[in-house]
């Protein structure tokens, strides 16, 4: 099986990551625009959701109308950067459950070390949706879904801004059944594991910390 990967053409998307991309935009500027992005693929990452039917009266009449079905989805988010995603994917999904995955690289082994894990009860039930801007190595989002489906997770989605084919690859090796969204998917990582052409550190750019 091979991950489902997505990648949203849409103009405003493309026009917003390009604003992004760009070094001379600013932090305040960035973040809007990230958390806009968060918004405008959340849309799409939702495309499927299941769908059932309840009873409704409107100011005229009684109808059935459509609902989503099942339990209140659940956003995981990796942190540092995935807040910057997060919290736009909140705004089109104010009741989502939050969780956040926290992950840092050993330096000597370069392998992903959890330092924080908190998120929702019952994700087994719940459609989880875990987000990151940057899919670069793919290690950290490989190790953020380890540990979202040892915690019970078994219907889990990636979204992110920018991919590297590297990324891809990993996770398609690692979580085949984990379909990924994302604006772009750039031509490869740098000697320091930054996606070429990308945006640079995405936490950085976000709370100006460079
Ligand atoms: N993380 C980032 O923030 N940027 C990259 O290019 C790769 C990983």
């Amino acid at each position: 099986m091979t991950n489902q990967l997505t990648i949203v053409k849409h103009p405003l998307i493309q026009h917003k990551l390009t604003l992004m991309r760009d070094r001379s935009t600013q932090t305040s500027v960035f973040r809007q625009l990230l958390r806009e992005t968060g918004k405008l693929l959340a849309f799409e990452i939702t495309r499927e959701l299941p769908m059932t039917t309840k009873r409704i009266e409107t100011p005229l009449c009684e109808m059935t109308a459509p609902v989503i079905d099942g339990p209140k989805l659940a956003l995981a988010s990796i942190l540092r950067a995935g807040n910057g995603l997060l919290d736009g994917v909140l705004e089109l999904i104010p009741s989502a459950r939050v969780g956040f995955v926290g992950l840092y690289r050993d330096e000597k082994t370069l392998k992903p070390v959890q330092y924080y894990f908190k998120v929702p009860v019952d994700l087994g039930s719940r459609l989880v949706i875990a987000v990151d801007p940057m899919l670069a190595t793919g290690n950290s989002a490989a190790a953020a879904v380890d540990l979202l489906k040892k915690a019970g997770a078994r219907n889990v989605r990636f979204m992110c801004l920018l991919a590297a084919p590297e990324g891809v690859a990993r996770m398609t090796e690692a979580h085949p059944d984990v379909p990924i969204v994302t604006a772009a998917l750039d031509d490869r990582l740098n000697e320091s594991g930054y996606i070429v052409p990308g945006l640079g550190d995405a936490g950085d750019r976000m709370y100006g910390t460079k």
